[in-house]
């Protein structure tokens, strides 16, 4: 079993969409089993999954110790994709019950992920850094880095560098790779971003780019996946390369 947790430390960089896709073209196209877990309160992961947050149990309740991991997984219509939704309790939920006096809290998550019995389970985590993603790289064996072409999503990696560095130090977390969506094949200053991704994370960045592409946010409203409402989209043709990429770096 691998868990990737996908990353940023930031809003709005598709770390959702691809959460989201990545599982789903994995379940759907190459056969794996694969858990989605939504570890952000924002709970768009499950909405985009078709699911209401506010009626299921999210992690919230498994690090708390009330309820166990096969009691808050859901199955999805996609065959093989399972999801483990978010509500709002996630929000605070290290500061809640038991975890409050934890002081090992941050390593809950990665011991209860050890007991699932899947090929992939891929964390989303939320746009900062705060104890869920911290936690959520600390599960994780890889972590797929998202940004958008755009100074400040670029700029904002050199952060995330030196974080994954100093955690690397305690728990081995290897850098999958660096994601650019929202990708406009003749933005002005692609040349200079991709120099500063090089740089940051040297050989990481992924050849295949999401492109800029409606139809993600269309799928979201009809709760399913890019493969079961527009194929043949664009971003739907990227991520399927994507997967292509990242199983030959795993
Ligand atoms: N390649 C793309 N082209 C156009 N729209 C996109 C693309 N990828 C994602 N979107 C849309 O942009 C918005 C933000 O994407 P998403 O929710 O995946 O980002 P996020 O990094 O998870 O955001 P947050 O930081 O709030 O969790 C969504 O409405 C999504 O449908
Ligand atoms: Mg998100």
């Amino acid at each position: 079993m691998q868990t990737i947790a996908i990353s940023s430390f930031k809003g709005g960089t598709a770390k959702t969409s691809t959460a989201l896709h990545i599982g789903a073209a994995l379940a759907k196209f190459h056969k794996k089993k694969v858990l989605l877990i939504d570890f952000d309160a924002q709970a768009n992961l499950t909405t985009g999954l078709g699911f209401d947050p506010d009626e299921n149990d999210s992690m919230a309740a498994v690090l708390q110790g009330n309820k166990t991991l096969k009691e808050v997984i859901k199955t999805t219509n996609v065959p093989r994709l399972d999801l483990i939704p978010a509500d709002t309790w996630l929000e605070r939920v290290e500061v809640t019950g038991n975890l409050a006096a934890d002081r090992y809290s941050h390593e809950r998550l990665r011991d209860i992920i050890k007991t699932a019995d899947y090929d992939f389970v891929i964390v989303d985590t939320p746009p900062s850094l705060c104890w869920l993603t911290e936690s959520a790289l600390i599960a994780a064996h890889h972590t797929l880095v998202c940004a958008t072409p755009e100074f400040y999503s670029i700029k904002g990696l050199e952060r995330l560098s030196q974080f994954v560095d100093s955690l690397s130090q305690r728990h081995p977390l290897n850098v999958l790779g660096v994601l650019l969506s929202f990708w406009n094949v003749r933005g002005k200053n692609n040349s200079a971003f991709l120099e500063v991704i090089d740089r940051t994370f040297p050989k990481k960045l992924l050849k295949t780019k999401v492109r800029r592409d409606i139809a993600i946010s269309e799928a979201a409203i009809f709760g399913k996946p890019l493969f079961d409402t527009t194929p043949s989209s664009r971003a739907a043709e990227d991520y399927l390369d994507i997967v292509k990429e990242l199983l030959k770096r795993l």
